[in-house]
């Protein structure tokens, strides 16, 4: 039952065609140009799909606030394949978000029977370590226990109320058999991802979650249910432009101008429709028409790139009227990197992987065993080239140790041409791996004693 419902992009072949994936989730593609600094996993294609990345990047144009969530289960040791959301959380913060990471000690304790302290132990010692070795500024990192936050639980339980038991076994595979705690841990992520809205935690802001295709159910869920949530919807008008419609719904037919008896109370109507237009009035359309019976606003002038602007502006005035005015989380998904034997990368099989702490006769070992993509013989090598596709060395120096772009094209040229051989491709990987883990070595024991910076007052 452990991870029912949960996408494993290894589980077949079809799977890892990510532009399946983008198209069987309703993903878009990242355009890497359309970024300001693109990091390199944005320039690799290794960050290759999103949702509403746009709003967070107009953000970042505009120097108007955003946050970053990434959420760890404190379990096991970390590895190569956990860097890469730090990597994009470290980019995200360069661009001027803050920083939030769920510490998901409440999951761990229900999927993998993590008590609580060791899962607390784990988190600080193997993850949060490494994170603030990995670059993070302490500044304007949040580090914060999904046990010890009462916001989140609250939210978890407020939010719940949108969805029900159907909707759980249709996403995650529940069933009458199924552990409470496991069918609980998806509602407290949607509470990990909603939070950093609330006043108390940075207020109304873009706030976008770096994943692997594997967390896109938790999104999904998330955006469903923060759209019920919403009193007024911003929609694409059907001749063109924007719709603006008014969500009636418990806990708000008062505010909205709807009496007890189910009638539409004119003033109040008409009084919020007017709140909704000067709520947008500096966005300058020339051409609103209002319908205050049918609570609707239509903007014919807007594009869908006005979307997120107007939609900002009505969450504020919904909060203003007593709404919680929150806004879908933004995502973005990356690609996995191939374990070290072929299979996936997994803590509890070290052999597929390197560890953030591995010696370095370890890693070198484990190089010198993984799949490559050369030819059998050095003869055909030479003539047919290397294959970087099934190469390890060269994949993780793609997405990890080489951050020279140039760099990383030369050895492409080379293996690809035959110039260089296999042997020689995992002598240059296990060089960059080795500069790569001692600073990571250096740098952690920089940082031993002074987590606690990293940490949120709620979890020291
Ligand atoms: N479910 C995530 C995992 O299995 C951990 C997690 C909890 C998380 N809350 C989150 C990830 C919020 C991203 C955002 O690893």
């Amino acid at each position: 039952m452990e991870n029912a419902g949960r996408i494993d992009p290894w589980s077949s072949e079809q799977s890892t065609d990510y532009s399946r994936i983008v198209q069987q989730f309703g993903l878009s593609s990242v355009d890497s140009s359309s970024l300001p600094n693109p990091g390199m996993l944005h320039r690799r294609g290794i960050v290759f799909a999103h949702r509403d990345l746009d709003v967070v990047v107009d953000s970042m144009t505009s120097n108007d606030p955003f946050g970053v969530l990434t959420g760890l289960m404190p379990s096991g040791r970390m590895h190569l394949g956990h860097s890469m959301v730090i990597e994009q959380v470290r980019w995200f913060q360069e661009q001027g978000a803050d920083v939030t990471v769920t510490v998901a000690d409440l999951e761990a304790l229900a999927t993998r029977g993590t008590s609580l302290d060791k899962g607390r132990e784990t988190a600080l010692r193997e993850y949060v370590l490494n994170y603030a070795a990995l670059g993070l500024d302490p500044d304007n990192t949040n580090v914060y226990f999904q046990s010890s936050r009462p916001a989140v639980q609250r939210l978890a339980f407020t939010l719940g109320q949108r969805t029900n038991l159907s909707e759980f076994e249709a996403i995650y595979g529940f069933n009458g058999e199924s552990n409470l705690a496991h069918v609980q841990a998806p509602l407290v992520q949607v509470g990990d991802i909603v939070h950093p809205q609330m006043e108390e935690y940075g207020g109304l802001r873009p706030i976008v979650v770096p994943v692997g295709v594997d967390q896109d159910p938790h999104l999904r869920l998330t955006r469903d249910i923060v759209q019920k949530t919403n009193w007024f919807n911003v929609k694409h008008r059907k001749s063109g432009g924007l719709t603006i419609a008014l969500s009636v719904q418990e806990g708000n037919h008062s505010e909205l101008g709807v009496t007890e008896s189910g009638k539409v109370d004119r003033s109040t109507r008409e009084g919020v429709i007017t709140r909704i237009v000067d709520s947008i009035s500096d966005l300058g359309f020339s051409d609103i028409k209002t319908n205050p019976k049918h609570g609707t606003i239509e903007i014919p002038g807007a594009t869908i790139s006005d979307r997120s602007r107007i939609r900002m502006r009505v969450l504020s005035l919904e909060r203003e009227m007593g709404g919680m005015g929150l806004a879908p989380p933004c995502s973005t998904y990356h690609r996995f990197a191939v374990g070290m034997t072929g299979d996936k990368m997994s803590s509890s099989k070290p052999e597929t992987t390197i560890f953030m702490d591995d010696d370095i006769d370890v890693m070198t070992k484990k190089v010198k065993r993984a799949i490559s993509g050369g030819q059998s013989t050095v003869e055909e090598h030479r003539r047919l080239g290397g294959d970087v596709s099934k190469d390890v060395a060269f994949q993780y120096l793609q997405f990890f140790f080489e951050k020279e772009d140039s760099a990383l094209e030369e050895v492409k040229r080379d293996y690809e041409s035959g110039r260089m051989l296999a042997g020689e491709i995992k002598q240059i990987c296990i060089e960059s791996a080795t500069d790569w883990l001692n600073e990571l070595k250096e740098k952690r024991s920089h940082w031993e004693d002074r987590i606690d910076e990293f940490l949120a007052p709620d979890a020291l």
